[in-house]
């Protein structure tokens, strides 16, 4: 058994740490830096795709903005992100701008640790990468841990088409505000990513932080589709316009029409609009944030509760 003092020398933290937040949060802000200007992009940023890891948001920021996280009680600079400009999406009236992460940095833990602890992760990174399950080079791992300073809440997807049914998690998700769109950035070898795209419609719910366990599991289920809905072991109810199944015990589920999709590196891209939105309950939702972060808030006394 490692003594409590040594752990943190030995071991690294854990990338992703699975939170439960009261929503919505503004804990942590996000503001997007440019020549001479900035703008709040707390609810106008997302991950486009992993490998390469880009960011979207509706706002045109020039070649090289910065986007930096900071804690908005204490005003602290928590993380930053390095963007190069790649690429616009136009879709409806609207356009959304595309951006390589290329560095970042993050003030979560002191020097040397901030140095080791990121050697302990990357080593065990690739040592993972015999077993497949490295789809990212460890740096580009590091600037995604820093995107994750802001909590994401995590939801399941719901897909109903004739013939294929299915539930799976989701975080690397989110509204683009300015331009009204909503992202989901899905891997393009989930088993819906093409029925997506053809039936153009998919309803989220936002998961209660106790339903960790059964969240998790539905993990499978980007490879293999649903059976059949009732083999689901918690109640469903349907989605207000669409009738998909839902949820029953969400705290919000929303309705998406898909009007653009696009492969992005690994990931399948689709933005939509938001056919309906409607809160069923109140309280903690499952959310991920960065391991460093989690560690930073309990050096400060304030953790987020963990599930
Ligand atoms: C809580 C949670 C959220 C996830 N969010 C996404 C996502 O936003 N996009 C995506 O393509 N995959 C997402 N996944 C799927 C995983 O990245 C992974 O593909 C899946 O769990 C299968 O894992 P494996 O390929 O390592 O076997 C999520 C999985 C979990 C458990």
């Amino acid at each position: 058994m490692l003594k409590d003092w040594l752990r943190p020398y030995v071991r690294p933290l854990p990338q992703w740490s699975p939170v439960a937040i009261v929503p919505p949060s503004q804990i942590v802000v996000a503001t997007l830096r440019w020549v001479g200007n900035s703008a709040d992009v707390t609810t106008d940023h997302t991950v486009a795709s992993l490998n390469p890891l880009m960011i979207a948001t509706s706002f045109d920021a020039g070649q090289l903005p910065t986007l930096e996280y900071s804690d908005s009680a204490t005003g602290k600079a928590l993380g930053i992100l390095r963007l190069v400009r790649a690429d616009s999406i136009a879709a409806e009236e609207a356009a959304i701008t595309l951006y390589h992460v290329k560095a970042g940095a993050h003030r979560c833990l002191g020097w040397p640790r901030r140095s080791w602890n990121a050697w302990l992760q990357n080593r065990s990174m690739l040592k993972n990468r015999a077993s497949g399950h490295l789809n990212m080079e460890p740096a580009a791992a590091q600037h995604l841990m820093i995107a994750y300073l802001r909590p994401r809440p995590v939801v399941l997807v719901s897909v109903d088409a004739p013939g294929h049914r299915n539930i799976f998690p989701m975080d690397l998700i989110g509204p683009l505000e300015r331009s009204g769109f909503f992202s989901l950035a899905l891997r393009s070898t989930n088993v819906s990513q093409p029925i997506m795209r053809e039936v153009r419609r998919v309803a989220l719910s936002s998961m209660p932080a106790s339903m960790k366990a059964t969240v998790y599991k539905l993990s499978e289920h980007h490879k293999q589709p649903l059976a059949n809905w009732d083999a689901l072991p918690f109640p469903l109810r349907p989605s207000r316009e669409f009738g998909i199944p839902a949820v029953a015990a969400a705290l919000r589920v929303r309705e998406l029409t898909i009007v653009h999709s696009q492969e992005i590196g690994l990931h399948t891209f689709f933005l939509c609009r938001i056919a309906s939105d409607e809160n069923w309950a109140e309280g903690d939702q499952l959310h991920h944030t960065a391991g460093f972060h989690q560690a930073y808030r309990h050096r400060q006394g304030m953790p987020f509760k963990e599930v």
